[in-house]
């Protein structure tokens, strides 16, 4: 980590859907260099939360300052420009075009051809599927190689902010390692990385940081381990077994999340 000031920072956000509000104050700080994690209940507005940061979403109050810029207002497509590139919960790549159409879609924004084929190469190293299954549909690819092939497609804008919406969603065990060690390996390359996760004890283990959402609100914050060594969290969002389970084979956090 490379500096302890804010790279991000949310302040008394708040949004919804029309029908009152799902964020009711919204206040934390992400640090440059990290990997921050945030855990809580379902419908807590984690997801809510990651749409006010791509723009999907606009707050009713509050901001949202990405390296001293003013991202509540901003288009989607400004906040891409801007490098904060997030892949959604749900999967999204075109089913009916290649792995390689879809991972070159990333690099919409950049003109030079050159550098997409750069760019292009480069993820081709860090996910060998984009070049062994190039020509395949994306529709073909199982969860969770269409979720490397979505992360390959992000990284092609070279984002400085990558954010990741439940990566481990409908991934087996074996596969949810191999996503976790990709994020960690991101985050080694120099991509500040916000994270939202279900299975939070693994995502809390590579995570600098950590921030609970609880119906709308930040209930705490702290380092990765503080996060996951904290008691009441184990009763809020895992049934109260934290403790216990951090004696427990890898998997049990999969079981207990569901
Ligand atoms: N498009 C939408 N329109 C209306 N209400 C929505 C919409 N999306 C989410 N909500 C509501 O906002 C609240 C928070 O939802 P959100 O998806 O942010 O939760 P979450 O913490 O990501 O949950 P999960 O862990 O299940 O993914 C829920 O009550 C949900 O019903
Ligand atoms: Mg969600």
């Amino acid at each position: 980590m490379s500096s302890s000031t804010a790279f991000l920072s949310f302040e008394g956000v708040v949004a919804g859907y029309g029908g009152g509000d799902v964020l009711k104050g919204v206040n934390f700080t992400v640090q440059e260099g990290g990997v921050t994690c945030i855990v809580g209940p379902n419908g807590s507005g984690k997801s809510t939360l990651l749409k006010t940061v791509s723009g999907l979403l606009h707050p009713r109050l509050g901001q949202i300052i990405f390296k001293g810029t003013q991202l509540v207002g901003k288009s989607p497509r400004e906040i891409l420009k801007l490098g904060v590139v997030q892949v959604p919960q749900q999967h999204s790549l075109f089913r009916e075009m290649t792995v390689e159409e879809n991972v070159s879609l990333g690099a919409f924004l950049v003109r030079d051809r050159g550098e997409v084929s750069r760019r292009l190469k480069s993820v081709r190293e860090m996910f060998p599927i984009v070049a062994t299954r190039a020509k395949d549909k994306a529709g073909s690819l199982s969860g969770g190689q269409q979720r490397l092939v979505e992360f390959a497609r992000c990284l092609m804008l070279e984002p400085e902010l990558v954010v990741l919406d439940e990566p481990s969603m409908g991934l087996d065990p074996k596969t949810l390692r191999a996503m976790f060690d990709t994020v960690k390996l991101m985050n080694e390359m120099g991509r500040t990385v916000l994270l939202v996760e279900q299975n939070a004890r693994q995502a809390l283990k590579l995570s600098h940081h950590g921030v609970v959402l609880e119906n709308g609100q930040v209930r705490l914050t702290g380092t990765g381990k503080d996060v996951l060594d904290n008691p009441e969290i184990g009763a809020l969002y895992l049934g109260g077994t934290i403790q216990a389970q951090s004696q427990a084979p890898e998997d049990a956090a999969i079981k207990e999340a569901e």
